[in-house]
């Protein structure tokens, strides 16, 4: 057999990036593929051609093979260590579209203490978060004003207010909301901010609007630059349309909002689980950059995601001590802070319990039409949802709560 120059399986990393891929071979032996891939998403091409041996030394090495499974270690050198779209070009670019893999996922990375320092991380984080929302242990409660598209205004605003008023600590805009004709950013930011403050004064808690800033990357930073001024407490960025350069321009722009990490389009990328990028990996490249929280799944809700996955990435974001596994690489992140992750998608009161069990405290439980939909309106919804996580962190169950509280006893009636 000829040498496979990429593989070292006597090779320990150290300093080096490493990634964890599921390598599906196309009529070779995983170890040819892999040494194929770690060749590409290094220093080689299709031929080989002459190396100064300076060169030869950034090779990548595929340094531990168990089925499908393959560790490859990069040096550190081969990246600008604080830019994300650089690093992801080589270890997640040409290599998914290469004759021979049939199909190729990159599982999990770890990343080395240069890379790790060279990022800012998140600015709140799960203890900032819950400081500046003064909710100390419960999970926070949010809504996505709905229909996600065509409300005007003065009733996206009003739909707020009762949502708040309800109960709901966070409101957010839907990922497809930005500054369309019929619902301005400019004047959706201003209206809702003013009811966000009302219902902040009426009701002694604190309420947060978290606005769509996604936009071209100057629009972005402007309409961030008008949250800051009117006083907002976070923005909001569908980080995978906008790309990673954009959240890292917002990041770095060091603003005093929290960043909320919606992550529309991340099904195209994770949810063949032979093929692409996971969750794991897009969740820690957004703690990377420095997102607050971020979208999970739910386990439950109307979205596709195992509970088993969706605890195993909260597990990683809030960085709970992650031991190397079958599916794991270990993880030590030195001082950047853990993230708050977000579940939504399809969720209703009902749902609450199973979320806290599975998910835990930390957490946000966001609900759209779990909310919108209640047959007495939003404000009810809002009631029944903080009513369902009252109840539950009192061990209540929820049939026994509905018995002496009407609103959510009408939401157990209409989701069952
Ligand atoms: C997700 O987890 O990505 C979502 O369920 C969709 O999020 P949304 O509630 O912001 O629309
Ligand atoms: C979504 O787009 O998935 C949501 O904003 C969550 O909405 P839902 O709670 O109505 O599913
Ligand atoms: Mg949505």
């Amino acid at each position: 057999m000829k040498k496979l120059d990429f593989v070292d399986l006597k090779y320990k990393p150290k300093e080096d990036l490493v990634c964890l891929f599921k390598v599906f071979p196309r009529g070779k032996s995983v170890a040819k593929a892999a040494n194929i891939v770690a060749l590409e998403s290094s220093i080689g091409t299709w031929t080989k051609i002459p190396k100064q041996d300076y060169v030869e030394k950034l090779k990548a090495k595929v340094f531990s093979i168990k089925g499908n499974k393959v560790k490859i270690a990069y040096p550190k050198e081969l990246f600008e260590s604080d830019n994300v779209p650089n690093i992801l070009s080589s270890i997640a670019g040409n290599i998914f579209g290469m004759k021979i893999v049939k199909a190729l996922r990159l599982e999990d990375v770890s990343f080395p203490k240069t890379i790790l320092k060279s990022f800012k991380g998140p600015k709140y984080g799960i203890e900032g978060i819950r400081k500046m929302m003064k909710v100390k242990s419960r999970p926070l409660i949010g809504t996505i004003i709905k229909p996600k598209l065509g409300l005007k205004t003065e009733d996206h605003a009003e739909s707020a207010y009762e949502s708040w008023k309800g109960g709901c600590d966070i409101v957010k805009d839907d990922e497809n909301l930005a500054s369309q004709k019929f619902n301005q950013f400019e004047k959706r930011l201003v209206k809702t901010l003013e009811v966000a403050d009302l219902a902040q004064s009426e009701t002694g808690e604190k309420k947060a609007y978290l606005v769509n800033v996604t936009a071209e990357t100057k629009k972005m930073i402007k309409r961030a630059e008008l949250v800051e001024r009117q006083g907002g407490k976070y923005v909001m960025l569908d980080i995978l349309t906008a790309g990673w350069g954009a959240l890292q321009t917002l990041r770095e722009a060091n603003f005093k909002m929290a960043i909320h990490a919606h992550r529309a389009m991340h099904a195209a990328f994770d949810r063949n689980p032979n093929h692409g990028i996971s969750m794991m990996v897009i969740a820690d490249f957004a703690r990377l950059i420095g997102v607050d929280q971020i979208h999970i799944g739910t386990g439950i809700g109307k979205l596709e995601g195992n509970i088993r996955e969706i605890k195993e990435i909260k597990e990683d974001i809030e960085q709970k001590k992650v031991k190397e596994t079958k599916n794991r690489l270990e993880q030590k992140w030195f001082d950047i802070k853990p993230v708050l992750g977000v579940s939504s998608g399809g969720l209703h009161p009902r749902h609450v319990p199973f979320l806290i069990k599975h998910l835990g405290k930390d957490l946000v439980i966001q609900a759209g039409g779990g909310i919108h939909g209640h047959p007495y309106g939003s404000r009810a919804g809002a009631i029944a949802m903080r009513q369902a996580v009252d109840a539950t962190m009192k061990k209540i169950s929820l049939e026994k709560y509905a018995q002496t509280h009407v609103e959510l006893e009408r939401a157990l009636e209409k989701w069952r």
